[in-house]
């Protein structure tokens, strides 16, 4: 048997020595993942057995050479929900959950609204919606097949519709021009001589970067919401922190958006931007 306090205070050392700023509760989350258990219900395990010990082990090494946590649990929490991630599917972060939170009053109003989540990944946006706004019609629209596949099985007994397929494409969503009440999205939008932490390298690449500037789809982006959003309706897309002129300025450009918005994370930096679709046809 070995001690819990004694695992966690090593693997707390070497995931800090390997750079790694939330050492303590990735040491935490690993061990707890093993056992099945949550996080505060780790606290209650004063041993565990040998071959717990040793697997911990395995998995401590994993991390200290910089493989996501997600990738090593196979999990990653999003909102309420807990979604299957690995390798081929962008591992959702924190601060995308700002996204719901942004257009929950919105989708508040309606009865049954219909929302389209382009760019989807392994479908937390489109699924965080659908699971707090139970009548809401939700469609997920991803182009990887890798992540697809990620995003179907997290979608699978849901009410989201999954959708295979370059939001580029002009036929892709034609069916649903003008009826969607909001459009979310979390594009690849990194600048790409970005330094980015090891782990980013983790996600596709075709998930996080974007071209020089990060900008490169953010403007089919806008106007497929523009396309797929009826009049009043509303977008919120995520974008870089060096990108809080340039995104509200495409919007502008494009010519359908007004109460262009745009807004900072927890920390302060600039993270997502919020437009209406004009009421009027312009
Ligand atoms: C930053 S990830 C975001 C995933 C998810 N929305 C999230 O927040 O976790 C961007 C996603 O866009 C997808 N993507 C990139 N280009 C696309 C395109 N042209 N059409 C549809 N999806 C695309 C990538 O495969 C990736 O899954």
């Amino acid at each position: 048997m070995a001690e819990v306090r004694e695992l966690l205070a090593l693997a707390t050392g070497r995931l800090a020595a390997a750079g790694i700023d939330s050492a303590r509760v990735d040491a935490e989350l690993l061990l707890a993942a093993l056992l099945d258990v949550s996080r505060t219900r780790l606290l209650s395990h004063d041993r565990v057995t040998a071959p717990v010990a040793e697997r911990y082990e395995r998995v401590v090494a994993r991390r200290v050479a910089r493989e996501p946590l997600q990738h090593i649990t196979g999990q990653a929490p999003f909102r309420n929900l807990v979604l299957a991630v690995g390798p081929g599917v962008f591992v959702p972060r924190p601060e995308t959950e700002l996204l719901v939170d942004a257009v929950l009053p919105e989708l508040a109003q309606q009865a049954a609204p219909f929302v389209v989540d382009l760019c989807s990944g392994s479908g937390a946006l489109a699924l965080a919606i659908a699971d707090e706004v139970p009548d809401a019609r939700v469609a997920a629209v991803e182009r990887s097949l890798a992540a697809a596949r990620w995003l179907a099985r997290n979608a699978d007994g849901t009410r989201v519709q999954v959708v295979t397929g370059d939001i580029r494409d002009p036929q892709l969503l034609r069916p649903w021009y003008g009826r969607a009440d909001v459009v979310v999205s979390n594009p690849p939008y990194v600048p790409a001589a970005t330094e980015v932490a090891p782990e980013v390298h983790a996600d596709p690449a075709e998930a996080v970067f974007a071209g020089v500037d990060g900008l490169d789809l953010m403007a089919m982006v806008i106007s497929r919401a523009a396309l797929l959003l009826r009049p009043g309706g509303l977008l919120a897309v995520e974008h870089d922190e060096t990108q809080r002129d340039a995104v509200p300025a495409l919007l502008s450009a494009d010519g359908h958006f007004t109460e262009i918005i745009d807004h900072p994370d927890l920390s302060g930096r600039a993270r997502f931007a919020t437009a209406r679709r004009y009421a009027v046809q312009r």
